[in-house]
Parts: structure tokens; C-alpha cells; sequence
């Protein structure tokens, strides 16, 4: 048996960030939106032969084995494959470590979302492998308990398994979703080379030793979301984490300037980055910044928000030809 489950990548629409706490992490108000880049987790019985293989990807597959498990990832053309752990570290395996029933599986990943790139694409592996595992095995496990799995594994988890536009506290891993009208166009321009999460927050904090406790509320950009204007949401968006990936990589403050430029309504920093999102006014105008940043930039995306978390596209009964 083996199951397919497809994970979109996020941004964050509003990210304040409040000064460290205790345990380290920062405290978040975070407006999170699921868009249309995509990764796939397929995940089957160790028993069973793989439902599909990596080749209908571009990009190379790296494969590795632990323990029971066996891990394979391939990528689009642009998806630093060679960047994603294949050792028990790799987030897709945590995940089924937190959920297992017993068994050994085989998870087949295939990334459309950038690795390091801020979009979330780990935790959208995450996510998808838990959900996987859960109607592979035809646990049903109530929403509450996925929840509670997924934000053990990682702060931007539960949201990508409930996808749309959503609030995010605490730590980012309490998720209440929220009223959004709007259908949102996105140019994405990923960097070929990552930043580190850690090392953006820990540059934050230097840049910024007396950020307060609490985190920058959303108010203004949840009446945009509301009333689906998107000059008003381009005015509303913010990120707090922006200085700081800026500050490491001083090339996404060009990157941005050259999209506002070439016909977006605003251009942002994607969570800790480098990954650049461009909000346009229609569909028509992504295809026009589209253009003008592809004469730049090497690799540069259209997408769409929002759209759903993580959910099942295929399940197989290998071997039997019952699909
Ligand atoms: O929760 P997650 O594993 O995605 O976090 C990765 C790293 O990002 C953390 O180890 C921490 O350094 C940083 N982080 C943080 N505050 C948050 C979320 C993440 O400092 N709210």
C-alpha cells in the first residue's frame, strides 16, 4: 500500500517577531498563506513496492536507508536536492518516527518548494509524511492529535498540514485560521543558495537587542485579507525578519527593488529567506513581473494563494493494479 500526499509552501504575509524567550525561540503573530508550489511525500509499506519512481522529476534523487525506513528525494530543476538530509535527521522521517504504528516504510519526496528558501518546504514534509502515515494505515487520528504531532516536529508544521491563510502564535505552531476574500498573485524568486533560520533569528537579535515581548499585531493586514484589496494587503504586508535576511544577503534588497520596479505592488523577504515574493493586482500583472524579473533572475515563479494544506492526491494497492 502506499500513500501520496501533496504539501504547498508558505509565506508569511505578517511575521513580528518578540524578543527570545526562555526556551530560545521568539514569539511570532504571524500571518501565514499556503501558495502553489507543491512537494509530494509518498509513503508506503516497507513491504510494497514504491507506487511511482523519482525519474518523473528532473532534477537527480539522492536515496539513503535508515534504520527500517528508506528516504528518496528528487526536485524540480531548480530544487537543491543535494541540500535535504536522506539520515534519520530528515524531517520526514522525525515525522514518522512521532506517528509510528509499527512497520518500516518507504517515503518517496519530490520538491517544487526550494530547500532553505523560507517557504517552509521541510515542514510541508513533515506534515505531508504524518498525514501519509495516518490514512496509509487508516488511523483517522483526530485533528487535535495531528496537530499536536506536527507542531512537536516544527514550529511552521501544523500550518501545513491546515493550509489557506492562517494566524499563527506562540512559538508560530498555534494555528487559527482566518477570513481571507482575496485570490492573491505571487512571483517567487528563489536564491540557489539557502539561508539558515537559526542564523537569521540569532542576526535579528543582534540587529535588534531591545525587541519587545510581543510580537506586532496584523491589524491592518487582516481588514486587507478581509476585503481581498490588494493594494491595501501590498501597503499591510511586513516582515520583521526582513532586515536581517537583507543584512546577510544584501542582494535580495536589488532583487526587491527590481520586482517593485518591473510592476509589483510590493516585494518582500519569504520568513527567514532568501526566497523573494512579489504580491501582483491580477494574473495578468504576475505574468508582466514574471517577464521583467526572468530577464534578471534564472529562476523566477508564478503561484497562487491561497491554497489547501496538506491533503491526499493518491493511494495505491501496489501490485494489484487497484488504484
Ligand atoms: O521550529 P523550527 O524547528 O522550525 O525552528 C527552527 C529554528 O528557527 C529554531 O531552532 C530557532 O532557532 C528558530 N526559531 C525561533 N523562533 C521561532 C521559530 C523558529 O527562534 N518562533
Amino acid at each position: 500500500m502506499s500513500t501520496t500526499v501533496r504539501a504547498a509552501a508558505k509565506i508569511n504575509l505578517h511575521l513580528g517577531v518578540g524578543a527570545p524567550r526562555e526556551d530560545g525561540f521568539h514569539p511570532l503573530d504571524t500571518v501565514y498563506q499556503a501558495i502553489s508550489l507543491y512537494d509530494d511525500v509518498t509513503v508506503s509499506t516497507a513491504s510494497s513496492t514504491p507506487s511511482s519512481t523519482a525519474s518523473s522529476t528532473p532534477n537527480s534523487t539522492v536515496s539513503s536507508t535508515v534504520a527500517e525506513d528508506s528516504l528518496s528525494v528528487s526536485g524540480s530543476s531548480y530544487v537543491d536536492v543535494a541540500g535535504v538530509p536522506t539520515d534519520a535527521t530528515n524531517i520526514a522521517l522525525r515525522a514518522l518516527d512521532e506517528a509510528r504504528c509499527g512497520g518500516a516504510h518507504l517515503v518517496e519526496i519530490a520538491k517544487q518548494i526550494p530547500v532553505a528558501g523560507g517557504m517552509a518546504g521541510g515542514s510541508a514534509d513533515a506534515a505531508a509524511a504524518l498525514l501519509a502515515h495516518d490514512r496509509l494505515h487508516d488511523l483517522r487520528q483526530p485533528d487535535d492529535v495531528l496537530l499536536a504531532q506536527a507542531a512537536r516536529l516544527g514550529s511552521d508544521v501544523p500550518f501545513s498540514l491546515v493550509g489557506g491563510t492562517a494566524r499563527g502564535r506562540g512559538r508560530g505552531e498555534v494555528v487559527e485560521p482566518i477570513v481571507d476574500h482575496g485570490t492573491w498573485w505571487w512571483v517567487v524568486v528563489p536564491a540557489a543558495v539557502g539561508l539558515s533560520t537559526p542564523e537569521v533569528y540569532r542576526h535579528f537579535d543582534r540587529l535588534h537587542p531591545d525587541a519587545p515581548a510581543q510580537p506586532a499585531e496584523p491589524t491592518e493586514l487582516l481588514a486587507a485579507l478581509a476585503r481581498g484589496e490588494p493594494v491595501r494587503l501590498a501597503r499591510a504586508l511586513h516582515n520583521d525578519l526582513q532586515e536581517a535576511a537583507v543584512d546577510l544577503r544584501p542582494e535580495l534588497g536589488d532583487l526587491i527593488d527590481r520586482g517593485e520596479a518591473g510592476g509589483a505592488l510590493r516585494g518582500m523577504v519569504s520568513g527567514s529567506g532568501p526566497t523573494c515574493v512579489f504580491l501582483c493586482d491580477s494574473q495578468e500583472g504576475s505574468a508582466e513581473v514574471l517577464a521583467a524579473l526572468s530577464a534578471s533572475y534564472d529562476v523566477v515563479l508564478s503561484a497562487v494563494g491561497p491554497v489547501a494544506g496538506a491533503h491526499v492526491v493518491d493511494m495505491h494497492q501496489v501490485g494489484t493494479g487497484l488504484r
